[in-house]
């Protein structure tokens, strides 16, 4: 039987704005989250991540709660935790991508403005990348 899904999509602020630090992060996520079934999307501002996660629930739940205390971030506020059916990003063991394009200005992103955006917003956000990526 499969195990329940869940997805948490959070914001935070970058305390290293390093390519060094999104590189290890990368790294790591694409290397670690097959092992636990974990897919999903990490968009990176000059000062800001707005991650999607997905996978089984238990494992969501402690990787989120590792995330959270991850010193290379801070103000992490979770956007969406929500049961899932079907996951938006199956093949993406972490797709990494820039922030461009969206529905709010590189500015606002990068001063922290989009820490409003509600859930629904920021789901869009990522339902729209994964209709690119699919082209
Ligand atoms: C913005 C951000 C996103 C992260 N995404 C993941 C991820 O998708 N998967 C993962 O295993 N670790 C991710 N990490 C790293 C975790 O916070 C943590 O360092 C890692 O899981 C190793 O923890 P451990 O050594 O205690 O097992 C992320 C960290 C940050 C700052």
């Amino acid at each position: 039987m499969q195990s329940q899904l869940k997805r948490v999509v959070y914001v935070s602020k970058k305390t290293d704005a390093s390519d060094t630090t999104l590189r290890d992060i990368i790294a790591y996520s694409q290397k670690n989250n097959p092992e636990e079934g974990v897919t999903g999307c990490l968009l990176s501002g000059s000062n800001s991540f707005l991650q999607l996660l997905e996978g089984p629930a238990d494992f969501i739940d402690t990787l989120y709660s590792k995330i959270s205390k991850d010193n290379r971030h801070e103000n992490v506020i979770t956007l969406c935790e929500e049961k899932i059916d079907e996951r938006l990003f199956l093949s993406w063991s972490m797709k990494l991508a820039p922030f461009e394009n969206m529905e709010w200005s590189k500015e606002d992103f990068n001063s922290g403005n989009f820490l409003n955006i509600t859930s629904e917003e920021a789901l869009n956000v990522f339902v729209r990348l994964n209709e690119y990526t699919r082209k």
